[in-house]
């Protein structure tokens, strides 16, 4: 199969593309590789999928907000399905730069709509995300539950993604699954992060800051876990069959939570951080921050219902992986 993926230089992306050209496929990468965190990581990610798939690895460096250039990239380029996972990503940045959220989020979100749409996709799978859920209190969420009341932009840039996809899956039976992600981490990780930025700080001495004073919960997702739902829902495209379907829609349009279905406390992945590093950290205690949601806890019965999802990494195993690859990537 020839898959067009969109943020391939990213942590989820890249991971995403491994596999892909694991199993014979041909990967269409796009990535603008941003500077959103340390741009050598997705150059290092970047030249990896070039050393793995030879000829089935083409890439694109654009931007997807760009209609004409997107149009013209893809010109000569054959494909039958698309992973739109480029986005700009994280809650906290969203305060201080909101542009950049509707740029890449919305307009790159309708660009590649269009794209789907015109080239005949077969499937398009997209990246929302577990903020849609906001403050919520009914646990865990599901993807039956309402979801209108977005704490930060970026969540709202995400629901409104969900809204314009189902616009395509009935004007013009696009078929569409969108996947709302819970905390990803694991090697080749996001250094933007809480695993990354506490393993980093540990590892070199530093204090952490721990947010509303450790009284977070966090359905942490291992990023094998991840990638195996999304393919499995790549391969799966939503029948247009008039059936209702997970989230709600009549359309060709299916919405998953992919999670872990295990809330975990925040200062439980500290203390794993400090067996694992060896050193205890220095913790300082903060307040919740401006557009941070206290909890996220995936009901998965609907992507597991469908598609057999059965994560099996639990932060037990899942950190110590992460740290053991942290270590080598920074060098030992
Ligand atoms: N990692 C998580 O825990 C998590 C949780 C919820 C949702 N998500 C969503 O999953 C998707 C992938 O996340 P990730 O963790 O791999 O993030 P990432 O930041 O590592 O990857 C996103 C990539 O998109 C690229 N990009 C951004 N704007 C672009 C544009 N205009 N044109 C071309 N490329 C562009 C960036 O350069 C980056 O490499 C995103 O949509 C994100 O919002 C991730």
């Amino acid at each position: 199969m020839r898959v067009l993926v969109t943020g391939v230089a990213g942590f989820i992306g890249y991971s995403l593309a491994t596999q892909l050209l694991a199993r014979g496929d041909t990967v269409i990468g796009i990535d603008i590789v941003n500077d959103y965190y340390d741009v050598r990581l997705k150059e290092a990610r970047l030249a990896r999928l070039v050393d793995q798939g030879g000829d089935r690895f083409r890439f694109h460096r654009i931007d997807f907000a760009d209609y004409p250039a997107l149009t013209a990239a893809l010109a000569d380029e054959k494909f039958e399905r698309i992973i739109h996972l480029g986005a700009q990503a994280g809650v906290r940045y969203s305060i201080e730069n909101p542009h950049a959220y509707v740029t890449a989020n919305l307009v790159g979100h309708l660009n590649l709509l269009e794209v789907g749409r015109h080239r005949g996709a077969e499937h398009m799978v997209y990246a929302s995300s577990s903020s849609v859920y906001g403050g919520n209190t009914k646990l865990p969420f599901s993807v039956e539950d309402r979801v209108d009341h977005p704490m930060s932009l970026y969540a709202a840039t995400k629901k409104a993604d969900e809204l314009m996809s189902e616009t395509y899956a009935h004007l013009y039976r696009l078929p569409l699954t969108g996947l709302r992600f819970f905390t990803v981490y694991g090697p080749w990780g996001r250094p933007d992060m809480m695993m990354w930025l506490f393993t980093k700080a540990i590892t070199e001495g530093k204090p952490i800051q721990v947010f509303n004073h450790g009284d977070m919960y966090r359905d942490f997702t291992f990023i094998d876990d991840i990638i195996a739902g999304v393919i499995a829902s790549l391969d799966n495209p939503p029948p247009d069959d008039g059936a209702v379907k997970a989230g709600g829609s009549v359309k060709p349009h299916r919405l998953y939570n992919i999670g872990n279905h295990k809330s975990e406390h925040l200062l439980k992945v500290i203390d794993i951080l400090e067996a694992e590093l060896g050193r205890k950290a220095e913790r300082i205690m903060m307040d919740m921050q401006p557009g941070d949601v206290r909890q996220s806890f995936a009901d998965i019965d609907a992507i597991a219902g469908d598609l057999g999802y059965r994560p099996t990494t639990s932060i037990d195993v899942g950190v110590p992986k992460f740290v053991e690859w942290y270590r080598a990537y920074n060098g030992g």
